[in-house]
């Protein structure tokens, strides 16, 4: 298998390691996704928000308070909204203590540092606009550094990147924007609003719990906006009994927080 992942034969379904291989190094930080390389792994997923002062940083929530020290460096700034700091106070905090003493020191990534490590490691991307709402224009915003980075080379394009988000109205800007860019929802519409999501979405990624054969053959029968099947990314996998029933489905990627496991399991199945 090993040798068959170095020749770049896509695997079936896909392993994503979901905010890098978060089950092993603190979620969304270059170590994360060192570690996603180290285990082998191409694809992975993150999160992007924007602070303050409007430079795009890599945070799962809203808030700073579960993956940073916030609490002890910026005392009496509650609830500690990414959106209320700027990259600077960002830059200062601690992202991997709070997974392991092994981790300290660890930064929250800018998207512009998290591009250029991803690039580094050979790395591709599922990037989720995370929480839209809170920043307008966030869209237009990440293509933009996208494009400064390279990742909009149309060489590329089409076998590194893909933009996701829960947020319909999102995913529609996006494609809107850069035409050229994969796209997913993230999410299980009803199976007769798909014709309408095929027009800004390739992908819909649903909950694994709300998926069964029938739902991706479903997804499988309508032609996305560059005129491919749509395809259907499940997530967050973390048992090997559940990747193997998932796979069953027919899914064509599996989002996972332990990508060894996902892929051990897919092996002996
Ligand atoms: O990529 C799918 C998954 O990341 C969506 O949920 O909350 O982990 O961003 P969440
Ligand atoms: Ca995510």
């Amino acid at each position: 298998a090993a040798e068959v992942r170095a020749a770049g034969v896509q695997e079936r379904p896909l392993v994503v390691a979901h905010r890098g291989a978060d089950a092993y190094a603190p979620e969304n930080t270059l170590a994360s996704i060192d570690k996603a390389a180290a285990l082998g792994f191409r694809w992975v997923e993150n999160d992007v928000q924007r602070t303050k002062d409007g430079e795009l940083v890599v945070l799962h929530d809203d808030s700073l308070r579960r993956t940073t020290n916030v609490e002890e460096v910026f005392p009496g700034r509650s609830p500690w909204q990414v959106k209320d700091f700027t990259a600077a106070e960002i830059a200062r905090l601690d992202a991997g203590s709070w997974f392991s003493p092994a981790y300290a020191g660890t930064r929250v990534p800018t998207l512009a540092q998290y591009m250029r490590r991803v690039e580094h490691n050979h790395e591709k991307l599922l990037l989720e606009v995370k929480n839209p709402e809170l920043y307008p224009g966030i869209e237009r915003q990440t293509l933009k550094l996208l494009g400064d980075e390279g990742w909009l080379d149309r060489r590329h394009l089409a076998d590194r990147l893909i933009v996701q988000s829960f947020s319909a109205d999102s995913v529609r800007t996006v494609h809107g924007l850069a035409p050229g860019v994969t796209t997913a929802f993230l999410g299980r519409p009803d199976p007769a609003d798909l014709p309408r999501y095929a027009g800004f979405a390739d992908l819909v990624n649903p909950s694994y719990g709300t998926l069964s054969a029938d739902y991706v053959s479903r997804v499988h029968a309508v032609a996305g906006p560059h005129g491919r099947p749509m395809r259907v990314f499940a997530w967050t996998v973390d048992d090997a009994a559940r990747a193997r029933t998932v796979a069953g489905y027919g899914v064509d990627g599996i989002i996972t927080d332990k990508p060894d496991v996902v892929r051990e399991a897919l092996n002996a199945a």
